[in-house]
C-alpha cells in the first residue's frame, strides 16, 4: 500500500477481513444486505445493531481515494425475496460472485439478509474524515461490499467527531490554558447485544468509547437505567475518568456528588472501594451528623446567624415542637443585617447596627442557655449605654464580651429593671425582638408564667458546628475551585434538614459561579452529580427552583449536570429535550421506553433495553455523536484508579 493510501482515514475505516457481503438494495433511509453464515462468523458476527460500513473503496486502489463509505446499522434480518426478474438475477450474480469468498460448495441456505439503517455517509474532504448525516446519492444497483468495523476503525466511528467540533475543542483547551486539546473520558466499549460471545470475544477485541470533554463539561447528562443495572456504576466511572483526565491534562475540574445512600463516600460489602478511599488526599466528605473523617455540612449557629435560624425553624416545625406564641414570635424574628445602604446616614445606620447586635447577642445567650457549644474564645459582644449599663451593673460593659454565663446574667439584670430601661431614650430595649428573646432566655412569658423557652431548642444543638469558621457553601465551593471531588453525604440526618441545605449549598454553587460569569471572567468548571433526579428536576418541578435552573442554565456558568434515575418519563420535558448526552441501561416498561424513543434514534434500541437486563449494558447519545452508540460501561476499579494515580504521583 503506498503512503497516500495508508495515511487516507477512509481506507483505515475498511478492514478486508471483516467484509461480510454486498448491499442487495440501497435507498435514502434503509439497505438490505447480502451475506453469507460463513462470512458473519469470520467477521465476529453480525449481531443486531452492529454498525457496518458499505463502499466501493478499493484499499488497494489509490483512484478510490474519493470515496465514501455510507454507514449503516442493523437493525433486523430481511429476507431476501426478489420481486421481479432483474432482482432475482441480481442475486444469483451477488450470491456466485461470494464464492471466491467461501469454501468450496457453501451452504447455500446460509445466505441471509440484513435489513440495515443509514447513519450517514463518511466522506474525504481536504483530506478530513467528514460524516454526513445522510446519503447523497445511491445506485440501487450498484453492489457496495460491507465491512463490520472493529478494534480501531471502529473506535474512529464511535468517537468521531466533526472537524468544526474538534477545533471547538482545540479553541475550548487554549482559553482555559491547556496544551493541546481537551481531554476525552474513556467510559466503555461498544456492545451490541447481550450475548457477545463473538463480537467481543478474545480475538475480536474491543472498541473504546469516549466522551469528549467538551461534549461533557459545561452539559446535561442523563443516566438513566432501572435498578441495579449500573447507573451508580456508572456516575463513579464518570467521576473517575474526569479526575483521570484532570490530572493528566492539568484543568482543574471541582465535582460534587449529592450521595443518597452513602455509596460513592463510604466502601461497600459488594463493590469495595468507594471514591473517598479511591481518592483520599482529592476528596472531602461532608455529613449533616458529626463523624470521623467527615466535614459538617452543618453551620456555626453564632456566627452564621440567619442560616442556624433557618435551620431551627425547619427543624421546629418537623419536630411539631408545640407552639406558643412566644415560639411563633421567635421564628418570625428577622435576623438579616442591616444595609448602610438602606440608610439614610452613618448616624442612623450606627443605631440601626447596634439595635441589630444586641439582638443578635440575645439569641446567642439563648442558644448557649440551650447548650450550643460556644467556639473557641467565642465571646458575646454588643454596645449598651453608660445609662443602661449603669443600671444594669456599672461593673460590666458587654461591649468587651461577656461568657456566655455573663451575658445570661447580664440580660437576666436587665430584664428585673426593665420598666427603669424602658423610660427615655431606651426604648429599644423593649422591642418586640428583643422581649421574645428575653422571654425564652429567662424562660418567663409577658405575664411573668413560666414558659420551656430555650428548652425546646435543646434537642437540636447537635446541628450546630462549632469550629466551623467559614460558611460550609464557601467552604465547598472553594474545594470544587481547586479540582477537589466533595461528596455530600445525605444517607443520614434528618431528611427535611438535608433538602434544605442540599438546596442551599446547589443555590450557592450556581450564585457564585453566575457572579463570575456575569463579570465577564471564565467561570470554574464544575460538575455536578445527582441521584434520584426525579424528585429534583421532576415534571412537577417549577422551573425557577434551584435544581432545575442549574440543569437549565447552568451551561452559562459552566455547571455540568449527570443527573441519575429510573423515571425517564418523570424527568421535566423542558430539561430532558435538553440534555446533550444521554445513557441508558435496561429500562422494563414500555411507558418509559416511549419516553426515550422520542429522541434520536433510540428507537432503534426499545425491544433491546426492555429485553437485555445486563448490568452496564447501555446505550449512548452524546452530543458530538449524531447517532446512538450501544456501549458497556467500564467497571470502576478502584484498584486501577489508585495504582494510576500512584504512578502519576512517581511521575511528578
Ligand atoms: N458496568 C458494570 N460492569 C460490571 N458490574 C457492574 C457494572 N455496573 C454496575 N455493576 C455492579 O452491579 C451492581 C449494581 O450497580 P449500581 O449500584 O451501579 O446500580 P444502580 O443502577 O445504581 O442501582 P440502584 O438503582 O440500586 O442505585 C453493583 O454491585 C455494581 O458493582
Ligand atoms: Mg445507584
Amino acid at each position: 500500500m503506498n503512503d497516500a493510501l495508508k495515511k487516507n482515514p477512509l481506507v483505515e475505516l475498511i478492514q478486508p477481513e471483516q467484509f461480510l457481503g454486498w448491499t442487495w438494495s440501497v435507498n435514502y433511509e434503509e439497505a438490505v444486505v447480502l451475506t453469507h453464515e460463513t462470512l458473519q462468523t469470520a467477521a465476529y458476527g453480525a449481531p443486531n445493531h452492529c454498525f457496518l460500513l458499505a463502499t466501493t473503496l478499493d484499499a488497494s486502489n489509490a483512484d478510490s481515494l474519493d470515496n465514501f463509505a455510507i454507514l449503516l446499522r442493523v437493525t433486523s434480518a430481511s429476507p431476501l425475496l426478489p420481486s421481479c426478474p432483474a432482482e432475482d438475477t441480481r442475486l444469483t450474480e451477488l450470491k456466485s460472485r461470494a464464492a471466491k469468498f467461501l469454501p468450496p460448495e457453501p451452504d447455500v441456505d446460509a445466505f441471509g439478509g440484513l435489513h440495515c439503517r443509514i447513519l450517514g455517509t463518511f466522506h474525504l474532504r481536504d483530506g478530513q474524515l467528514r460524516l454526513g448525516s445522510d446519503v447523497e446519492s445511491f445506485i440501487n444497483t450498484a453492489a457496495l461490499a460491507v465491512y463490520r468495523p472493529t478494534a480501531r476503525a471502529l473506535e474512529t466511528v464511535v468517537n468521531y467527531s466533526s472537524p468544526e467540533r474538534t477545533t471547538a475543542s482545540l479553541a475550548e483547551a487554549q482559553r482555559l490554558g491547556l496544551k493541546g486539546d481537551l481531554p476525552r473520558f474513556p467510559i466503555g466499549t461498544v456492545r451490541y447485544s447481550s450475548t457477545d460471545r463473538l463480537h467481543r470475544g478474545g480475538e475480536a477485541g474491543t472498541a473504546a468509547f469516549k466522551l469528549n470533554a467538551i461534549d461533557f463539561l459545561a452539559r446535561r447528562t442523563a443516566v438513566f437505567g432501572m435498578t441495579r443495572t449500573g447507573k451508580s456504576n456508572t456516575v463513579k466511572q464518570l467521576v473517575s475518568v474526569v479526575m483521570r483526565a484532570g490530572v493528566e491534562s492539568g484543568l482543574k475540574i471541582g465535582q460534587i456528588i449529592y450521595d443518597l445512600n452513602g455509596e460513592y463516600a463510604n466502601a461497600n460489602q459488594q463493590d469495595k472501594g468507594s471514591i473517598a478511599e479511591v481518592y483520599p488526599s482529592d476528596t472531602v466528605r461532608y455529613r449533616m451528623i458529626p463523624t470521623a473523617g467527615f466535614e459538617p455540612i452543618l453551620n456555626n449557629f453564632f456566627t452564621q446567624i440567619v442560616e442556624g435560624h433557618h435551620t431551627l425553624r425547619g427543624l421546629i416545625e418537623l419536630n411539631r415542637v408545640p407552639r406558643s406564641a412566644d415560639l411563633d414570635a421567635f421564628l418570625a424574628i428577622d435576623f438579616a443585617e442591616p444595609r448602610r445602604e438602606d440608610f439614610e446616614n452613618d448616624a442612623t445606620f450606627t443605631h440601626h447596627f447596634s439595635r441589630y447586635k444586641r439582638k443578635i447577642s440575645a439569641y446567642q445567650a439563648v442558644l448557649a442557655r440551650a447548650g450550643f457549644e460556644l467556639p473557641d474564645g467565642f465571646k458575646i459582644a454588643f454596645d449598651a449605654g453608660p445609662s443602661i449599663r449603669n443600671k444594669v451593673n456599672p461593673t460590666v460593659d458587654p461591649a468587651n464580651g461577656l461568657s456566655a454565663e455573663a451575658a445570661y446574667e447580664w440580660f437576666q439584670l436587665a430584664r428585673q429593671i426593665q420598666d427603669e430601661l424602658i423610660t427615655g431614650n431606651n426604648q429599644n430595649w423593649v422591642e418586640p425582638d428583643m422581649n421574645v428573646l428575653m422571654n425564652l432566655l429567662l424562660q418567663k412569658n409577658d405575664q411573668g408564667a413560666y414558659i420551656p423557652g430555650f428548652r425546646l431548642l435543646q434537642p437540636f444543638k447537635d446541628y450546630h458546628a462549632p469550629n466551623r469558621t467559614t460558611d460550609v457553601c464557601d467552604e465547598i465551593y472553594g474545594h470544587l475551585l481547586t479540582g477537589k471531588i466533595v461528596i455530600l453525604d445525605l444517607s443520614v440526618g434528618d431528611p427535611t434538614q438535608r433538602e434544605r441545605l442540599s438546596k442551599r449549598i446547589a443555590r450557592h454553587i450556581l450564585q457564585s459561579s453566575m457572579t463570575v460569569f456575569n463579570s465577564g471572567h471564565v467561570p470554574p468548571n464544575i460538575v455536578l452529580y445527582v441521584e434520584e433526579a426525579h424528585n429534583l428536576i421532576g415534571r412537577n418541578e417549577s422551573l425557577t427552583e434551584v435544581w432545575p435552573t442549574i440543569a437549565k442554565e447552568g451551561a452559562k456558568a459552566r455547571l455540568a449536570t449527570v443527573y441519575a434515575t429510573q423515571e425517564v418519563s418523570s424527568i421535566h420535558p423542558n430539561i430532558l429535550a435538553n440534555t446533550e448526552n444521554i445513557l441508558c441501561s435496561h429500562l422494563n416498561n414500555e411507558n418509559e421506553i416511549s419516553e426515550l424513543a422520542k429522541y434520536y434514534d433510540f428507537r432503534d434500541f426499545s425491544k433491546s433495553i426492555i429485553r437485555a437486563q445486563d448490568v452496564g449494558f447501555s446505550r449512548a447519545k452524546t452530543l458530538s455523536n449524531p447517532f446512538v452508540i450501544p456501549i458497556q460501561i467500564d467497571k470502576f476499579d478502584p484498584e486501577k484508579e489508585k495504582q494510576f494515580l500512584a504512578a502519576k504521583k512517581t511521575i511528578r
